[in-house]
């Protein structure tokens, strides 16, 4: 499909689009003049990011003018949303299915490491790494799914670190209420992301949708910034030695966006397929972890709803719109 399927890429849906990997994704397709709408939980990084976006748009319709060929520049839109929510998750989806009919691709990249200190709660009563990591990856990767359908080559790319044999699903305590870990959630989170893209192929035999679960390697982005001392030097000294910028390593995942493998489940290390072997990726353990997902989402669900609100009543979550390019 390559330069091909490029074109055909209208609209890219990208969490943590405003920072890292995610914002070297999204100004990737905005240049290729795809729509895309970033997202994140931070108003001040989303406005820095339309900012960007619409200095992309001056320079590529400047060089665009020179070379009187080329791409146009797209169209980029910020949507605000704390992906450690359901609820807010949820509105994303509602959000997003409400005013596209069509989206191409959708790249998760959503991500804040909580490696030390206590457990951290979300105020929906859920454990940070689980609903953060993990669990709003499943509400969009489901709530998207038919919106994407619609499209030539559509995508759905999970980035984290597929296959790694480390960590493991606690069955029996998910939240970790017992025996927090940070690592222990942190890793808990990256083998249910496995699991996730098992189930996605299963549930869906017919779907034209690709989903790949995508470790990037080891990539310079501010994520170390994040992180508590000692672990915060630490990571910046090794960022500093090993990363790949986050230009180069956009091109990998550009290339399989673009043009996606058939299977319709595969995992990748930068441009290596990886086997689909082993205990992280196992049927049985994919399918119950789903199940006990969606309970986990219906309860939050029911709970949460007010006797006289239906369901799937779409509220808006908090946008900052923004074009480039005047469309
Ligand atoms: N960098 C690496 O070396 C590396 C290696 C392997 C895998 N990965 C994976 O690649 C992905 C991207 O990593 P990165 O290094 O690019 O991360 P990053 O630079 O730290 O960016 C994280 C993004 O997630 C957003 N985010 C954080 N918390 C959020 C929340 N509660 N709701 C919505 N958005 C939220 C951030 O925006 P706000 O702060 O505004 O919310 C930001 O846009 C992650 O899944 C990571 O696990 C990275």
């Amino acid at each position: 499909m390559g330069e091909s399927g490029t074109q055909e890429t209208r609209t890219v849906v990208i969490t943590g689009g405003t920072d890292g990997l995610g914002k070297g994704v999204a100004l990737h397709y905005l240049r290729r003049g795809a729509h895309v709408i970033v997202v994140g939980s931070t108003r001040a990084k989303g406005t820095a990011f339309l900012s960007e976006a619409e200095a992309e748009e001056t320079a590529t319709a400047t060089a665009t003018a020179t070379a009187k060929a080329g791409v146009p520049a797209g169209r980029a839109t910020f949507l605000q949303a704390d992906l450690t929510s359901i609820s807010s998750a949820k509105r994303l989806v509602a959000t997003i299915r409400r005013t596209h009919t069509q989206v191409d691709k959708v790249i998760l990249c959503a991500q804040r490491y909580r490696l030390l200190g206590p457990r951290s709660v979300t105020p929906e009563g859920l454990e940070h790494s689980f609903a953060l990591a993990y669990l709003s990856r499943h509400i969009l990767s489901h709530g998207l799914r038919e919106t994407l359908e619609s499209t030539p080559a559509p995508v759905i790319m999970n980035v984290g670190t597929p296959g790694v044999p480390l960590g493991r699903i606690h069955w029996d305590d998910p939240q970790l209420t017992h025996h927090y870990g940070g690592a222990r959630a942190t890793l808990q989170s990256f083998r249910a992301n496995d699991l996730l893209g098992v189930a996605f192929a299963d549930l869906h035999p017919g779907t034209p949708v690709r989903y790949i679960a995508y470790n990037p390697g080891v990539v310079a982005t501010g994520m170390p910034d994040h992180l508590p001392q000692p672990l915060r030097t630490a990571a910046r000294a090794a960022f500093t030695a090993l990363a790949t910028p986050v230009q180069k390593a956009v091109a990998p995942m550009a290339a399989l966006l673009d043009d996606p493998p058939d299977a319709p489940f595969t995992a990748y290390r930068t441009r290596r397929r990886l086997p689909l072997t082993g205990a992280a990726f196992d049927l049985s353990a994919a399918r119950r972890l789903h199940h006990l997902t969606e309970d986990l989402v219906d309860r939050f669900t029911h709970a949460d709803r007010p006797p006289d609100q239906p369901a799937d009543r779409p509220t808006e979550p908090d946008p900052a719109h923004g074009t480039n390019n005047g469309a």
